[in-house]
């Protein structure tokens, strides 16, 4: 897969979602069940099931992040916004105090769990990070079931000395697939896997 990445400018906005690049990219993708754990004042708070840990907010649900992300089924929900404050000066100058920085880990176990195979992360921060191909789990490597590539990053710039806003889109494979049809040849996901893994080193 290879990466598809654009550059747009556009005005800085405290709602992230609320950025015309932002929003057309989200549209694209919006399709089924979709959860944002972190939805503020969002503009797609009727297209999809939201979260805030604020009760200011006019949400689904006002739980911390990780408890609303607990109650999914594995592999229930279409796609994921997962756009958490920043940094610490963020929660405190933008939102109120409200908030804190999780270890990213915890919420990127919760999220590969329930996304459906073929399914979309899309992650909103200062890097490019996105969802990781592989993490540890209990002490031991395992591969999270995002793809090593992304789907694709859109670099918002926003002029001055602003940061850029940077979108990162991440898809889960069909894990549940045991034999692909790959060139007519039939192959087990396993071997599918480790050729993949081979040509992207
Ligand atoms: C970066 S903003 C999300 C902005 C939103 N995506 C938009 O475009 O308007 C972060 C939001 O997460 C909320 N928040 C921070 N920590 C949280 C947590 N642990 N659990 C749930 N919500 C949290 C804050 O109250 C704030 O509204």
């Amino acid at each position: 897969m290879e990466t598809k990445i654009v550059r747009k400018w556009a005005m800085p906005n405290k709602n992230t979602f609320s950025i015309k690049p932002v929003k057309d990219l989200i549209c694209k993708y919006l399709k089924g069940k979709w959860i944002d754990p972190f939805a503020n004042e969002s503009i797609f708070k009727d297209r999809l099931i939201t979260n805030d840990i604020n009760s200011a907010y006019n949400t689904n649900y006002n739980l911390d992040a990780l408890k609303f992300l607990q109650q999914f089924d594995d592999n229930s929900v279409d796609g994921i916004l997962f756009d958490p404050p920043y940094s610490i000066h963020q929660i405190n100058e933008v939102y109120d105090g409200f908030g804190k920085i999780k270890q990213f880990s915890r919420y990127a176990h919760e999220i590969k769990r329930i996304i459906k195979p073929n399914g979309y992360c899309i992650s909103f921060g200062w890097n490019t990070n996105g969802m990781p191909f592989e993490m540890k789990i209990n002490g031991k490597k395992q591969k999270t079931g995002f793809y090593k590539e992304k789907k694709e990053i859109l670099i918002v710039s926003h002029g001055g000395c602003h940061n850029d806003t940077l979108i990162t889109v991440d898809q889960k494979y069909n894990s549940q697939l045991k034999n692909v049809i790959l060139s007519e040849e039939i192959i087990t996901e396993e071997e599918l896997f480790n050729r993949y893994e081979e040509e992207t080193l």
